[in-house]
């Protein structure tokens, strides 16, 4: 079993400035030992705050940014310009700010249909982490959302992506905005040598409750389970209001 840590938060800002400090010792340590760091973000409003703080001093120099490589675990198959980007989301939080080197931001294809974003961001993980046949990425970092329905990333509870053992990328429909999407899959997940869940509000908390203190294998999110590396659920007090044991 991973080992699993549950950070709890003040409230969404605090939640925000926890995991910037996360990236930023992650992104300090991962540089230090390997030469790069590399992350996969996430979509949705909850990473935002995180986002921001980390296109603000001091985390703009504070971070080896031009060592630093950006993926993203899925994305809605909108153009960058639609509000619904997770990509022009982070373009305006985050990426706009930085002095990171345009080859650093590995960003998914949302302008194409979803069958050829997958393949194509299949083709630049293989082609960025020089994968053999069979073999997997291993991130250094992921930062995991949480829906109330239990679904993280784009892997939402019924699709036929939650048994998907080969493929790195996969292509879907679903979710809010129910749109064509791309998401990484879990056998990338879990090759993750860490994993932040960042989860806030009331709505998710029975949710939250679920995942940590019972067994529940038909919600996407039970299935994040790091080969070897480790879970952080980084919730606010609000998403963490119903567990037992806080
Ligand atoms: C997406 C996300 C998705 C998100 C959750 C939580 O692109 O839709 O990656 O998995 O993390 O839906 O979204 P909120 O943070 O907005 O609650």
């Amino acid at each position: 079993m991973p080992k699993t840590q549950t950070i709890i938060a003040v409230d969404p800002d605090d939640l925000a400035f926890r995991a910037a400090e996360l990236f930023k010792t992650a992104a300090r340590a991962n540089v230090d030992q390997r030469g790069r760091f590399v992350v996969a973000l996430s979509g949705g409003s909850t990473p935002r705050g995180m986002h921001r703080l980390l296109a603000s001093p001091p985390a703009l120099t504070d971070v080896p940014w031009e060592h630093t490589h950006l993926f993203w675990v899925d994305e809605r198959c909108v153009p960058a310009s639609d509000p619904e980007s997770n990509l022009g989301t982070a373009w305006r939080d985050l990426l706009r700010y930085l002095s990171l080197p345009p080859e650093n931001i590995h960003f998914v294809r949302g302008d194409f249909p979803p069958e050829e974003a997958a393949e194509e961001y299949q083709t630049e993980l293989s082609r960025f982490f020089q994968l053999g046949e069979g073999e997997f990425p291993i991130f250094d970092l992921i930062f995991l959302g949480l829906g109330k329905d239990g679904h993280t990333a784009s892997l939402f509870p019924g699709l036929s992506a939650l048994h998907e053992e080969s493929r790195l990328v996969v292509a879907l429909k679903g979710g809010i905005p129910n749109v064509g999407r791309t998401t990484m899959t879990y056998p990338v997940l879990n090759r993750a040598r860490r994993i932040v869940f960042l989860v806030a509000g009331k709505e998710k908390a029975e949710t939250v409750k679920a995942l940590l203190e019972s067994d529940r294998p038909e919600l996407p999110a039970a299935k994040i389970k790091p080969l070897q590396g480790d879970v952080i659920w980084l919730l606010d007090q609000e998403a963490a209001s119903l567990l037992a044991k806080v």
